[in-house]
């Protein structure tokens, strides 16, 4: 398919879903790197589609701005709109101060405290499903890992992760009818529930404090202040929603590239400790599941000889700037010996650069190990049913099978049981 410059058209979510946003952004690369895209009604926004353009204003907060107007193309919807306490929609120096609050919690360190335990979830995830022989890649073995973990980590108990899986993918989802219902505002519903919900547990943490993230920020104070009920429920949802959509589609992306292609899944198994680490950087790379973040441009200023307003919207499209010709040889070709790998699937290395990042890669290694050592003669079953999405690259569904195998716990062993053995 050649797309011309005049057929671009980055609001057409069905192009996004049918896979042809590559094609755009090859195009755009090639011929109009630092691209003016106009809204239907009026105006427009700046479109960085280069691995040094990215990086070079993903890293300058100062001049592209976060806060300002937030991270999404669209601005807020009105003054007072949630978002505007998430971290993410923050500059330095009250996100660094915001962002401390969590952070310990995700360090190399404390995320390798982490990893017995996510080995027993993972294997315990694969056991469920080994004996049937096929499932849906996305519900029954990629979703439950990110989901367990991350409902663990801030406080939500396990009985309640079902409703949490529900609520992220309304939120991500709100422009896939399969998510969204009829519901025409789904992301104020699902976030308004979400905060009811995450209201109760703080509540409890108030006055029985546990081990989570939830009681530190219940209990956590900025310059003197606690956080306020509000943005205590952004943080909960800006967790939730981080912590879960992004590695499963990484995950179910990554599979499918090394079941679409053999030779490279080959290779993993003939040395898969050896081959696992670049194996995911380049899984990585090649699913990029954020897609753009946006920033909002703080003064008069220049990029590839245009010129850039104060106040436009500036949009840091990860997902092109990884398949960038001039910073990847090949990019297109799904090499999981790449090396070196300077992808920005977990942004450029600015202030905003993936929280969740150690904690990503964890769970990726135990479940890739899980699923690629112990489902026997792995395959597709079908086309993965991709979310109707410009922002994440997500999959909704992939059928798969393989030779039926075994357990290794006997039915209805839990993670309490393994852990009291
Ligand atoms: C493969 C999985 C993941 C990918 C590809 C990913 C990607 C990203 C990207 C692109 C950003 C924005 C970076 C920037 O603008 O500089 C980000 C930020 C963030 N991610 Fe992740 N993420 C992943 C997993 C996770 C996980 C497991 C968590 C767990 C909580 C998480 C939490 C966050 C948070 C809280 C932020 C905002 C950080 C801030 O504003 O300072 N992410 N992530």
């Amino acid at each position: 398919m050649t797309v011309t410059i005049e057929g671009i058209d980055l609001l057409d979510l069905d192009r996004f879903a049918r896979g042809e946003h590559h094609e755009m952004f090859r195009r755009l690369r090639a011929d109009d790197p630092v691209y003016w895209h106009p809204d239907p009604d009026g105006g427009g926004f700046w479109n960085l589609t280069r691995h040094a353009d990215v990086v070079m204003a993903n890293r300058g907060y100062q001049h592209f701005s976060s806060a300002r107007a937030g991270t999404m193309l669209w601005d807020y919807r009105s003054e007072g709109d949630f978002s505007q306490s998430l971290m993410l929609n923050q500059d330095p120096p009250n996100h660094t101060r915001y962002r401390f609050l969590v952070n310990r919690g995700f360090t190399p360190r404390s995320i390798a405290a982490l990893e017995a335990h996510l080995q027993l979830r993972a294997r315990l995830i694969v056991d469920a499903v080994i004996e049937r022989g096929s499932c849906d890649l996305v519900n029954d073995l990629t979703a439950e890992l990110p989901l367990q973990a991350i409902a663990e980590m801030i406080g939500v108990p396990q009985a309640d992760r079902s409703q949490l899986f529900d609520w992220t993918n309304r939120m991500i989802g709100a422009d896939d009818p399969e998510f969204a219902a009829d519901n025409p505002d789904e992301v104020m519903a699902a976030s308004v529930e979400l905060f009811a919900y995450v209201d109760g547990l703080a509540a409890q943490r108030a006055v029985e404090p546990q081990d989570d993230i939830l009681t530190n920020l219940v209990t956590a104070e900025v310059e003197g202040d606690k956080l306020s009920q509000l943005e205590v429920d952004a943080f909960m949802l800006l967790l939730s929603v981080a912590g879960n959509e992004t590695t499963r589609n990484t995950t179910v992306h990554g599979i499918h590239a090394l079941l679409s292609n053999p030779d490279q899944l080959a290779l993993l198994k003939s040395d898969f400790e050896g081959y696992l680490p670049t194996a995911m950087e380049e899984m990585l790379r090649w699913a990029s599941p954020v897609l753009y973040f946006r920033r909002t441009a703080m003064h008069d200023t220049e990029i590839g000889g245009k010129a850039i307003k104060e106040g436009d919207r500036v949009l840091l499209w990860y997902i092109s700037a990884n398949r960038d010709e001039a910073e990847f040889d090949d990019p297109y070709t799904f090499d999981i010996t790449r090396h070196p790998n300077r992808h920005v699937a977990f942004g450029g290395g600015g202030p905003h650069f993936c929280l969740g990042a150690n904690l990503a890669r964890l769970e990726m290694r135990l479940i890739f190990t899980e699923i690629l050592t112990r489902l026997d003669d792995l395959q597709l079953a079908g086309d993965p049913v991709p979310l109707r999405s410009n922002f994440v690259g997500g999959v909704k569904h992939l059928p798969v099978t393989w030779t039926p195998g075994k357990r290794v716990y006997p039915e209805g062993t839990t993670i309490e049981d393994l852990e009291r053995a």
